[in-house]
């Protein structure tokens, strides 16, 4: 049985992708980020014969070899993501991002980890130049989130470079679907409209991206870690479409039958140099390399999420009537 380890499994993504790495019969180490409350975020409630939970942060070198050893795939996902709190708390996104991505690849090198996928981000491109994005494109670090994500793919790139460590640079485009956090679009949408508001708060709606749903998502990190071919590559996981904002809010209000009216934020404007634009991703290369091919369209993601988050125990955890940073 193969010994995996997942950063950031706490979060999001990662807690669906330990799931996934659980019933395709994985033995998983998931990595928790310490606080002193022994919360586990959305690991609390999955339990699992061979699911192993322990805390600890990626900021220090001596735990990421503790918790490298005997590990033969490592899937690094621990980050800070969000693009506001990264205006004004950049630091901690340069310790995180950068540093932390820097101790795991030093820990998987001095452990001899068989593979290790480091999470990358559509962000990395900004507003695109050409459409739809291929790996090719340039890097524009638009906020200091993209910029710590590009330093920290160049750091993990530089190891398999220098060191030969089998890293595959995994990058996700828009990534939504049950659990996400409400600083994310398609969540502050819904929470707010399954909380009944009939005015909901948001910033610019012109901007498009290529939404993909977190089993798709999941299914492709899975995908790369068989596939020999991507060490030393960077391949995104994308749908190959775009959607503006505004279609997103028209589709969720369809699906949830409301009659809401939109009402622009001031706050969650991003400054005009960093807003982007457009995100459509290129996937030619991980079809190329692994078959991968989303299985859901946006509507049939759409449906999942919001079935999710309109159970009273999950939209209980969310502050729809606050702007979340
Ligand atoms: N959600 C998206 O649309 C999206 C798109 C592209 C890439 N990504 C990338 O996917 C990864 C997961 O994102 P997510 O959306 O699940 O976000 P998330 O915030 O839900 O998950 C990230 C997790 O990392 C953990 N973490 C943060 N700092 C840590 C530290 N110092 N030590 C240990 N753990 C720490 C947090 O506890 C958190 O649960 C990130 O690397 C992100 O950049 C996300």
């Amino acid at each position: 049985m193969q010994k995996v380890l997942v950063t950031g499994a706490d979060g999001f993504i990662g807690s669906h992708l330990t799931e996934m790495l659980l019933e395709e019969g994985y033995n998983v180490t998931a990595l928790s980020c310490y606080n002193s409350f022994n919360y586990w975020g959305w690991l609390e409630g999955i339990q699992h014969p061979n699911l192993t939970v322990i805390s600890g942060d990626i900021r220090d070198p001596h735990f990421c070899k503790h918790i490298t050893k005997d590990i033969d795939v490592v899937y690094h996902l621990a980050a800070l993501i969000a693009i506001p709190y990264s205006y004004v708390a950049p630091d901690s996104y340069v310790d995180t991002n950068v540093k932390g991505t820097l101790n795991i690849c030093q820990a998987a090198k001095e452990n001899n980890v068989k593979r290790i996928l480091v999470t990358s981000t559509s962000e990395v491109y900004g507003t695109a130049q050409y459409v739809p994005i291929d790996e090719k494109h340039p890097k524009q670090p638009q906020s200091p989130y993209s910029a710590t994500k590009i330093g920290a793919d160049a750091m993990a790139m530089s190891f398999y470079n220098a060191f030969e460590l089998p890293v595959v640079i995994v990058r996700p485009f828009n990534t939504y679907g049950p659990r996400q956090s409400a600083r994310a679009i398609i969540p502050t949408i819904i929470a707010q409209i399954a909380n009944g508001l009939k005015e909901i708060k948001l910033g610019d709606l012109s901007p498009t991206r290529d939404f993909n749903f977190v089993r798709d998502t999941c299914r492709g990190f899975i995908e790369l870690s068989k596939c020999d071919k991507a060490i030393g590559q960077e391949v995104n996981i994308a749908s190959n479409y775009e959607i503006s904002m505004r279609d997103t809010l028209e589709l969720i209000a369809k699906i949830m039958k409301s009659d809401v009216k939109f009402v622009e934020d001031e706050q969650r404007l991003r400054p005009q140099k960093s807003e982007v634009f457009r995100l459509w991703g290129d996937n030619t290369k991980i079809m190329a390399l692994t078959g991968f091919s989303p299985k859901y369209d946006i509507e049939a993601g759409l449906k999942e999420t919001i079935e999710w988050f309109t159970k009273p125990e999950n939209l209980k955890r969310y502050k729809a009537n606050i702007y979340n940073v």
